[in-house]
């Protein structure tokens, strides 16, 4: 009987037992499962120093870099400085400051800013000149249109026009490196008619600032001291082509000398169609600042960015990228920038020009 008793016992405990244990799956029982917290990655800063807001373009460049860079899951923080280089050091270093991954800059005077990178690097942040560069720093990267190029185009689209007589150059800013590329260009065509003796430079000078009001002092001052004997003459942008059209017009002279400009300005392209601008130079904003936001996103997030180009600046062999620049005329106003959206047909016809 007692063994029974036992028996039965025992079998009541493995009963209970087993009804205790889940024989489904077997648990790993991990310590304590914390939440897998899935740390966003932050998204990475950009912040973009420009010079100045004062020409149509940079507007455009403003707006299309904040979207290609925000296109790429990043953020970025934009000043400008009006072309005061105190304002645009101290706005760089509150952006420094403020932890960006990676600082873009338009600087306003190529050599001033040089302190801004060595900033930068001290505070471990890469810098990218975006359009033009900086002088004598360790500059990571340079990315911007072939400046020289644009110089070329002009001065073959008017030499094609005037291959003998007196020229008039009115160049861009003394501060900005891109004023000097594009001179050079410029020069490197007429050189050998002014060796020819067939192209007179009979003035030239360069407009602080790039505004329209210094570029019409100078071409006032160029009609004054050449009494009007004008065949050409070579604006280095858009913005100064309308001071020196300003100019020309006050002389009656408009419309009936070549003009070269640059920026492809809703203005400047309206006076191509009202005759009194020849050419301009276009440069698609759009591939500047997708390809700008490409390599500086890249580069704040450590990844390894080649470039099969290199411009010295006077400190080291600046790894860089130059996209072509594109000579526009009557012939192709609407095949290039109208049809890229850069001004619409609306926009430039609409206003008849001047
Ligand atoms: C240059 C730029 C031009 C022109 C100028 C004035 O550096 O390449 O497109 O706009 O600045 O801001």
């Amino acid at each position: 009987m007692k063994r029974k008793l036992i028996i039965v016992w025992l079998l009541g405990v493995i009963l209970v037992l087993l009804a205790c244990t889940d024989t489904s799956t077997p648990e790993t029982v991990k310590p304590e499962e914390s939440p897998v917290v899935v740390k966003e990655e932050e998204p990475v800063r950009i912040g973009f120093s420009m010079d100045t807001l004062q020409e149509e373009r940079w507007l455009k460049d403003r707006e299309l870099f904040k979207k290609a860079v925000e296109d790429l899951g990043a953020e970025v923080e934009i000043v400008a400085a009006n072309g005061d280089d105190a304002l645009q050091i101290s706005q760089a270093e509150t952006l420094i400051q403020s932890g960006i991954d990676l600082l873009v800059i338009v600087p306003h005077n190529a050599a001033a800013t040089a302190a801004i990178v060595h900033k930068a690097h001290l505070a471990g942040i890469q810098v990218v000149a975006y359009d033009r560069l900086v002088k004598n720093a360790e500059l990571d990267m340079y990315i911007s249109f072939d400046n020289e190029q644009v110089g070329k185009l002009q001065a073959e689209a008017i030499t094609a026009l005037v291959p003998k007589g007196n020229y008039v150059f009115i160049g861009g800013a003394i501060t900005d490196n891109n004023a000097h590329l594009l001179k050079e260009g410029v020069f490197k065509v007429l050189q050998p008619y002014i060796e020819r003796g067939d192209i007179h430079v009979v003035y030239d000078q360069w407009t602080k600032d790039w505004t329209p009001a210094n570029a019409q002092a100078n071409m006032d001052e160029a009609i004054r001291t050449t009494n009007g004997q004008i065949d050409a003459v070579i604006a280095a942008n858009d913005a100064t082509a309308g001071g020196a059209i300003q100019a020309l017009k006050n002389h009656g002279l408009a419309s009936q000398i070549p003009v070269a400009g640059q920026d492809a300005d809703l203005a400047g392209v309206q006076r191509i169609v009202a005759g009194s601008q020849t050419m301009t130079v276009y440069k698609p904003i759009h591939m500047l600042t997708q390809k700008v936001a490409e390599i500086a996103v890249a580069l704040a997030k450590g990844e390894i960015v080649t470039a099969n180009e290199h411009v010295n600046n006077g400190k080291k062999e600046v790894p860089s990228v130059l996209l072509p620049p594109i000579a526009v005329n009557i012939d192709n106003l609407e095949s290039t920038v109208m049809k890229d959206g850069f001004h619409t047909a609306e926009e430039v016809y609409g206003k008849g020009g001047e």
